[in-house]
């Protein structure tokens, strides 16, 4: 009988910031985080992605490499980003040259289950649940559906992160956004 290759899951290689909180499991290697970042559980996060001072990653999202995350945003449960299009027909199968970036500027906030295809997006951005960006983001305020559409100005209110992990218990995974 053959037996599976088995990888565990683990922190490897991280650039840590202050105060940085990891629920396990996650699966995080060779990535940046800054200070008082938040990781929520069953995350995963490639090698050379950045992720910013007080930025908050909910429970089950994918960020991949070529990710740059600012400061002040927040990634909801089970967002998936994506920096293989499948350009040439179907996966890139580890050509580097074929993947694509993507740069999400600071206080954006991403609603859960979004999908974030290689794009920009600028500060001060709220994308609604289930969304799909499939194009750059470059003026602040709402957007939601599939492709992604502005919606409206961005609420007045705190966008964001509206609390500090340093008050948040680690254990729990839900939010209270
Ligand atoms: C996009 C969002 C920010 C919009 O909030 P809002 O402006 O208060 O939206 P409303 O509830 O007033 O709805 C306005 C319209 O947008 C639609 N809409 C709302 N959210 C939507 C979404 N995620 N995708 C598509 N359409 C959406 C509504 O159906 C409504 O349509 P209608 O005008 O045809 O009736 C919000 O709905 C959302 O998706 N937030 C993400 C929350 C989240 O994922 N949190 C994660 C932590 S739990």
């Amino acid at each position: 009988m053959t037996r599976p290759i088995l990888k565990k899951t683990g922190v490897v290689d991280v650039g840590l910031g202050r105060n940085v909180t990891i629920v396990q499991p996650s699966n995080l290697y060779g990535c940046q985080l800054g200070d008082d970042v938040f990781v929520g559980p069953f995350v995963e996060i490639q090698k050379d992605v950045t992720v910013g001072n007080r930025t908050r990653i909910q429970s089950h999202s994918f960020v991949c490499e070529l990710v740059t995350i600012g400061d002040d945003c927040f990634v909801g449960h089970g967002v998936m980003f994506i920096n293989d299009t499948f350009a040439t027909g179907g996966p890139a199968r580890g050509k580097r040259k074929l993947w694509k970036s993507t740069t999400v500027g600071d206080r954006v906030s991403i609603g859960s289950n979004a999908t974030i295809l290689p794009v920009r997006i600028c500060d001060d951005v709220v994308i609604g649940a289930g969304a799909v960006v499939t194009k750059d983001i470059t003026k602040p305020g709402i957007y939601a559906g599939n492709p992604a559409r502005w919606r409206r100005d961005s609420m007045p209110a705190k966008r964001a992160v509206s609390r500090s992990p340093r008050t948040a218990k680690p254990a729990r995974t839900s939010t209270a956004s």
